[in-house]
């Protein structure tokens, strides 16, 4: 039995991105190109450094993005940075290949090759990639139904014959094979030899190669138009959400009644000021306005609208939801945070939370607290209410 250095990994990764994006028309290489704030390289390390194996990842940069692509590997392998080497590719995609292979550490068994290009391809697609090859001990492929009615066309383009589309796959990456063999078989090919994958330099060796299941997110970033799938598919799958904040103090008034939270409060001293003088009800929709960034309740809704007169804190709260379901938000969660000698809180906490989350149709949860005796509320002249807002587009 053989003994392995612990931490040596068996599984290699090669990444190539040393290609220029002709067919994008970018300015940058291809693979520094971002989407939706970070690079189609960040964006294709996601996945291999999401597997669950330790690998020796090798990526492959074009020479003028040598440390552009260091960084950016280093910060995605995290606390597995130890295990990334950075290599410079060569003039054709076979050679960015050989460049790669040639840089795996020794121990590797299994390698795997993924275009940057193919920045979206799950983390179970290299699970079945890499799981096949060991079963099989042969050349490990991603492939695709092909969807298409396929012609051969004649050079004048007139269409010779239909081809059964049934015999036909779309072939992806990463294509998985075993190292040694792999390494024979790029000794074997002329370094001119037209390869446009892995495993057709894999089978002009002679060796077997098989399929498994690819991913439609496996497609390759070649053209503007599959860019745009590309920022489209970042979109849906960040969720958008904001948060919000906002303040609210009111003075005691010994002579109003107290309504705080959306509830009426016995022998409690009132709170000034042109509505009821709910500083929680005020505070959670000062958030949910900044969260939508529709400004606050003091623009919204003004001393001289005569509906907002001695409102109570629950027409504040509807007419905000109101505002934010016209532009298109729900509310996730409130939480709020109370400043204030009277009332004590305790007794009543669950209520104020059960009457918001009711009029709010979302979870909203309150605390209370003292200031030690400091500051206006310390010397009991009046209520603080500090509240955040979560929501959803
Ligand atoms: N690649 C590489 N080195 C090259 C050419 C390509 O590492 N000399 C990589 C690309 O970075 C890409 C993958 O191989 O991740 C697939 O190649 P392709 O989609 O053709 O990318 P480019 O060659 O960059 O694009 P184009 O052919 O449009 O110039
Ligand atoms: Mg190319």
């Amino acid at each position: 039995m053989t003994e392995l250095a612990v931490g040596a990994p068996r599984l290699a990764v090669v990444v190539v991105a040393a290609g220029s994006g002709t067919r994008l028309g970018r300015a940058e290489p291809k693979a520094f190109v971002p989407v939706g704030g970070r690079t189609l390289l960040e964006h294709a390390l996601d996945a291999v450094f999401a597997m669950p194996e330790p690998a020796h990842v090798v990526v492959v940069a074009p020479s003028s993005h040598r440390d552009e692509a260091a960084a950016i590997a280093r910060r995605s392998a995290g606390p597995a940075r130890d295990s990334v080497t950075v290599v410079v590719g060569g003039d054709s995609r076979l050679a960015s290949v050989r460049a790669g292979v040639s840089a795996v550490t020794p121990g590797v068994e299994t390698v795997l090759i993924h275009d940057a290009a193919r920045a979206f391809t799950p983390v179970d697609v290299f699970e079945r990639v890499v799981a096949r090859v060991r079963d099989s001990a042969g050349g490990v492929i991603p492939a695709l139904p092909v969807v298409d009615t396929i012609a051969r066309r004649d050079p004048d383009g007139a269409v010779v014959e239909q081809v059964d589309r049934a015999e036909l796959a779309s072939i992806q990456t990463p294509q998985g094979f075993p190292l040694d063999a792999y390494r024979a078989a790029l000794e074997s090919v002329q370094p001119d030899a037209e390869h446009t994958d892995d495993a057709s330099v894999y089978a002009s060796a002679g060796h077997p190669v098989v399929t498994v299941l690819g991913d439609d997110r496996a497609f390759k970033v070649t053209t503007p138009w599959d860019l745009r799938r590309a920022q489209q598919l970042v979109s849906d799958d960040r969720p958008s959400v904001r948060t919000g904040v906002g303040i609210d103090v009111h003075a005691y008034d010994d002579a109003r009644p107290l309504w705080l939270g959306g509830l009426y409060w016995p022998d409690e001293p009132g709170l000034a000021g042109h509505s009821d003088g709910d500083a929680i009800s005020h505070a959670v929709c000062d958030a949910l306005l900044s969260a939508a960034g529709l400004g606050d309740i003091g623009s919204r809704f003004g001393v001289d609208d005569p509906r907002f007169t001695d409102a109570r804190g629950e027409v504040f709260l509807t007419a905000t939801l109101d505002l934010l379901r016209d532009a298109g938000f729900d509310v996730v969660n409130v939480a709020v945070q109370v400043v204030a000698q009277r009332p004590r809180f305790a007794a009543r906490r669950h209520e104020v939370e059960a009457l918001l989350s009711r009029v709010l149709g979302a979870p909203v949860s309150v605390a209370a607290t003292t200031s030690d005796g400091l500051g206006f509320t310390g010397r009991a002249e009046g209520v603080a209410a500090i509240a955040t807002a979560l929501l959803r587009s």
